[in-house]
């Protein structure tokens, strides 16, 4: 019995306290374990969390300020931990196969060296992110600066972060994901049907179904996380009561736009940060107003509500002037590169029972070998890469955020403002965009952050040179 929507009170994850505090940094620990939540109303379902939550806690860090997580694994299977968004050395990134084995704990270290912007961490481990992300392993970890803290934006209790996805229960409340191996342990993939991607008919707001968030009469900074395996949404207020408010749109995946926009919907692929400002001054107790995601059908169609329940006063603002962004000059690219992502025979994949017709998700007719580069970058050069793709991708770049340039030759969509550090390609389309990496060399990675294609071997390997 799926709950009624908009009646479950909207939640906040909690946030982490640093274990201890000195010269070298903030130091955390996290303890990825089996929990049991009630999500559905009335029932039991056993999640993988970070210390048993879902999301897991939100870490609230300092641009320049290390942050130093230690992560000790209690589940069952191997995990690896990836700051996603973070501009992380590689020893630390969370490639794939860095395992932190069952009962088996390692030190990230995250330096920091970025401007404020909404990251979050999830699991990234080989051939299993899917179901490991799916049973819960995500959460937010978001960085803050003086730029930031100097504009007056909405801050505190007014400052939320919303993980958005979807997920399947069966009839017993517990979380079902159409898995080959349904132990996570020996084969990757999902069964047939599922090949696109993992979909729900359930949309969670921070673990909530259709939750009901009751709220003041003032600005919100709302920092909307696609937190979902494969599910694309268009989010736009409904409100019943009187013209919506819209959003104000401030920061994307890797920080705050150089201006603010005002859009009436947002797009987000799987992987993607949209920071926003909801203006519902104005409102008055009792006025409610919805937000819908136009793709979804049935109930995949609500997300959720917010309920004005009280006046209250508000000086925060929205400045004219966010944030200097930097602009890729086009003259100072030094190389251009393509990149296909489609899908195709997938000769050297283990496990996928010796079916050699087996299809897998490939980049420039590749399956992910860990063992292989794929692209050597040199430190600090631009570089213009030209994506393509015969299906829906949200292709994701790790190290460093990256400038769309154009769409199929034209002007980006408003939705790629900003730097970005994932964005959807959609079938069809030729998206060109900027990218330089700096700070880190070594052995980094790209990706289609559709989970299920993820999984089945849609990544490259990207060495960093000096
Ligand atoms: Cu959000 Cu390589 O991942
Ligand atoms: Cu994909």
């Amino acid at each position: 019995r799926l709950p009624e929507p908009f009646i479950l009170p909207g939640a906040v994850p909690s946030t982490l306290a640093p274990e201890r505090v000195d010269a070298a940094g903030d130091h955390y620990r996290i303890v990825q374990r089996r929990a049991v939540r009630e999500i559905l109303p009335g029932y039991r379902t056993e999640i993988w969390g970070y210390n048993g939550e879902f999301p897991g806690p939100t870490i609230r860090a300092r641009s320049g300020r290390p942050a130093l997580v230690t992560h000790r694994n209690e589940l069952a299977v191997p995990t690896v931990a990836h700051l996603h968004g973070g501009h992380t050395p590689a020893e630390s990134d969370g490639y794939p196969t860095d395992y932190v084995h069952p009962s088996q704990e390692r030190l990230y270290t995250y330096p920091h060296q970025q401007a404020a912007a909404t990251l979050w961490y999830h699991d990234h481990r080989m051939d299993f992110s899917g179901p490991s992300v799916w049973r819960g392993l995500a959460g937010f970890h978001l960085i803050g600066d003086e730029e930031e803290d100097g504009l007056g934006l909405p801050s505190g209790e007014r400052d939320l972060p919303l993980l958005l996805c979807d997920r399947a229960f069966d009839a017993a409340g517990q979380l079902v994901y159409p898995a080959v191996d349904p132990t996570a342990q020996h084969s990757p993939g999902v069964t047939g049907d599922y090949m696109q991607g993992v979909q729900g008919d359930v949309v969670l707001v921070n673990g909530v179904p259709w939750p009901r968030y009751d709220v003041a009469s003032v600005r919100y900074r709302l920092r909307w996380l696609n937190g979902s395996n494969a599910r694309v949404y268009r989010l736009r207020f409904d409100g019943p009561h009187r013209t919506a408010p819209g959003f104000v749109q401030i920061g994307s995946d890797g920080g705050l736009l150089d201006a603010p926009q005002h859009l009436d919907a947002l797009d987000m692929a799987p992987g993607e940060r949209v920071d926003t400002i909801v203006d519902l001054t104005g409102y008055r107790p009792g006025d409610e107003v919805t937000v819908v995601n136009d793709l979804g059908e049935g109930r995949t169609v609500e997300v959720l509500r917010l309920r004005v329940t009280r006046t209250e006063p508000d000086t925060s603002r929205i400045p004219d002037h966010l944030a200097r962004i930097e602009r890729f000059d086009p003259k100072s690219a030094v190389r251009r590169r393509d990149l296909h992502f489609h899908m195709g025979e997938m000769p050297q994949m283990t496990g996928m029972s010796g079916d050699s017709e087996a299809k897998g998700w490939l980049i420039d007719d590749r399956p992910f070998d860990p063992d292989r580069t794929d692209l050597t970058v040199r430190l600090g050069e631009w570089e213009i890469w030209r994506l393509t793709a015969n299906f829906n991708h949200p292709v994701h770049v790790h190290l460093n955020p990256f400038q769309v340039l154009s769409r199929n030759g034209r002007e980006p969509l408003p939705s790629d403002r900003g730097w970005k550090d994932t964005v959807h390609l959609p079938a069809g389309q030729a998206l060109e965009l900027a990218i330089r990496f700096t700070g880190y060399t070594g052995r980094f990675m790209l990706h289609c952050h559709n989970l299920e294609h993820e999984d089945m071997a849609m990544m490259a390997n990207l060495a960093v040179t000096q």
